[in-house]
């Protein structure tokens, strides 16, 4: 699927979809379904050459804080993974100066890692590369930063739409009637995606008896989302995804700051919140309320910017 000549230039710009997660993050680990949707504002890059062709490429993405020299033996997580994309995708591993923008928080469980190995392999494959060439190169990334990854984050990035994915299996387009409204919240905690999936993994291992039908129900509860949303019942959604965030809490990936968020959104009124993600900070969803400004004004009073996204096909 990737090429095996080496490709010596990259081209001017590549984009990827940030992602987020409906329904059925940490279960979709063990190979039960997730839904997630991909969000517009994800990353775009843009590529030129540098004068001198043997300089190290320079990644700068100021909206997330990147500002990397990609040396060869570099231990940087985000050039290491950036120069195994590359290198996956036999293209140049000098001579470029690559710039991001994105208007998405990083490391906040919106795809951001997945976001820029996606957006780095089209760099280098271009626009017209097959889908599954652009994922698996984006997949040698996403290893580096997350370990064993499912694949959820980089089929939504290199995708979009609202995708049903179940590991190993080829990913459904779910066909929407109607744009599903979501808001965002940031919770500003730092998180990492490898400690919460390593936290689930010691606890199924301790506890497999109970862990395994919590896994399994966050997994029915994808396929109860499906049938919600293809009735175009945000109500109905609403109550799995409360649902899921309590299962998703008894795998121990919640955290304060997202159990406060999720609380303060059903109190305003929001059919369903939840965290989004794997979780431990990063970020919480909610179905808005009839009148979302209370709630937005009540979040922004606790410091929390939501962000108000559709999510379509
Ligand atoms: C992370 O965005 C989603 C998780 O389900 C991990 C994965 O799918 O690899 C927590």
């Amino acid at each position: 699927m990737i090429p095996i000549k080496t490709i010596d230039r990259l081209h001017p710009t590549a984009e990827a979809f940030g992602k987020v997660i409906l329904l059925g993050e940490h279960s979709v680990v063990y190979g039960h379904p997730a839904i997630a949707a991909g969000l517009p504002q994800g990353l775009r890059l843009t590529a030129e050459p540098l004068p001198d062709s043997a300089a190290p490429i320079e990644l700068e993405i100021p909206a997330w804080g990147i500002d990397l020299a990609l040396r060869p033996g570099e231990v940087h997580p985000v050039a290491m993974s950036a120069l195994a994309v590359l290198s996956a995708c036999k293209g140049p591993r000098s001579g470029w100066r690559v710039r991001g923008e994105s208007s998405l928080p990083a490391r906040a469980g919106l795809g951001s890692s997945a976001a820029l190995t996606v957006a780095l392999a089209r760099l280098v494959l271009g626009p017209d590369a097959p889908v599954d060439a652009v994922i698996e190169a984006s997949m040698v990334g996403e290893r580096i930063f997350h370990g064993q990854p499912s694949g959820l984050d980089s089929a939504v990035a290199a995708r979009g739409g609202v995708l049903r994915f179940v590991r190993g299996e080829p990913t459904q387009e779910i066909a929407l009637t109607a744009p599903i409204p979501l808001l965002i919240f940031p919770s500003g905690v730092a998180r990492s995606t490898a400690v919460e999936v390593g936290k689930v993994r010691a606890r199924r291992e301790r506890l497999p008896s109970i862990i395994d039908p919590v896994l399994g129900a966050l997994g029915a509860a994808v396929e109860s989302g499906i049938d919600a949303i293809l009735r175009n019942d945000l109500e109905g959604l609403g109550e799995i995804m409360n649902v899921s965030h309590e299962l998703l809490s008894a795998l121990d990936v919640s955290a304060p700051a997202l159990d406060h968020i999720v609380e303060r959104a059903r109190a305003h009124g929001a059919p369903g919140a939840k965290l989004t993600g794997a979780g431990g900070g990063g970020c919480a969803i909610a179905l808005p309320p009839a009148d979302p400004a209370p709630l937005l004004a009540a979040s922004r009073a606790a410091g929390i910017h939501p962000l108000q996204v559709e999510v379509w096909r």
